[in-house]
């Protein structure tokens, strides 16, 4: 036996592999399960009481040898593999999978896309806003329940900095330093103090557009929304606005789309009315162009604002908002072909 053992470590000691695969085929020989170290440990057993310290003492002595060796081995071969003047640096290093858009970034893209070629110009403005470009200016009297904590996120110790509800704080900053004409589209995302559930979220997407120049009809607004409503769903849209109220507008509407599932039909979308609801728009009124250093003698306006979240429902049938914030890959990929 102790014989044996010598033999082995010799041949241990004299091992010699020239690439990744020999090295594992005298892992396996030696170190393995079924390698030949282990079946020595069966032979043990066997051995009389008396050699068993000797034995033993050799047989882990072998085992740690064959370890080392292989591993120096390992070392070694990865030493030389880096060495190597045929290594092709050119190569791409892996395959690299590209990400998607984000459904709301797509549908966004989208809706300014429809507006920038109506002659829209793009404006952005701050998350966290003063409470005078989300309110004040926009003609929200001073306990109009919008301003509630139930709505509103207060910056802590800083009551009149707030995370903006609505993205037409950013239409006030464009007014307040531009003359008419003016042709801004405002996309953004928003806050509202809203328990998190399928249909509501803290957080989410606006787009606002807003148009003050001379001669400024209810007509020219409803003539721009239907072309962005068949821009957005098809041709066949129809489009029908009910009477509504904003602070900012006067008057006001909320537009209603055919339903595009069912074509007006009537489904469990539409709830069986055949429209669906899409977007809050009216005549600015004139004490919001007032407020915003503008001539409400001489100038008119209209504005409208969209739920992107909402759009982007419509078009891909998106039941839970959660899914939007989830960053769940299944669900980000699906949209691969909308990019
Ligand atoms: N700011 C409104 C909202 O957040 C949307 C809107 C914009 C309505 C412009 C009318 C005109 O609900």
């Amino acid at each position: 036996m102790l014989q044996k053992i010598k033999d082995m470590l010799n041949e241990v000691e004299n091992l010699e592999a020239h690439s990744a695969e020999e090295i594992e085929a005298l892992r396996i020989k030696y170190l393995s399960k079924k390698g030949s170290i282990a079946a020595l440990m069966n032979d043990f057993r066997t051995v009389p009481a008396e050699q068993k310290k000797e034995v033993g003492i050799k047989i882990n002595e072998l085992k740690t040898r064959a370890f080392d060796k292989i591993n120096s081995l390992r070392a070694a071969f990865a030493q030389t593999d880096n060495d190597d003047s045929d290594i092709d640096i050119t190569r791409t290093a892996y395959p690299t999978p590209l990400g998607t858009r984000h459904p709301l970034t797509i549908v966004k893209n989208e809706i300014v896309d429809i507006f920038s070629r109506l002659g829209f110009s793009l404006a952005e403005g701050p998350e966290v806003e003063d409470d005078w470009h989300v309110f004040g200016s926009m003609n929200f009297a001073d306990d109009h329940p919008a301003r509630d904590m139930q709505d509103t996120f207060f910056i802590e110790a800083r009551p009149d900095i707030i995370l903006r509800t609505h993205t037409s704080s950013v239409q006030s900053r464009v007014m307040e330093h531009t003359q008419p004409p003016i042709r801004v589209i405002c996309p953004g995302r928003v806050y509202r103090n809203e328990a998190i559930s399928a249909r509501a979220h803290c957080f989410f997407h606006q787009v606002e557009g807003l148009y003050v120049d001379r001669e400024v009809s209810f007509t020219d607004l409803k003539q721009v929304l239907l072309l962005f409503a068949r821009e957005m769903f098809g041709e066949n849209t129809q489009i029908r606005l009910r009477p509504s109220y904003f602070p900012f507008t006067e008057p006001s509407a909320e537009m209603d789309i055919s339903c595009n599932i069912c074509g007006g039909k009537g489904c469990s979308f539409c709830k069986h009315t055949g429209w669906v609801e899409i977007l809050g728009c009216g005549m600015v009124d004139p004490a919001v162009l007032e407020l915003n250093g503008i001539d409400p003698t001489i100038y008119k306006g209209y504005a409208f604002g969209m739920g992107v979240e909402r759009i982007t429902n419509l078009k891909y049938q998106v039941k839970d908002l959660r899914m939007f914030s989830e960053n769940d890959m299944r669900f980000l990929n699906e949209f691969e072909a909308a990019n």
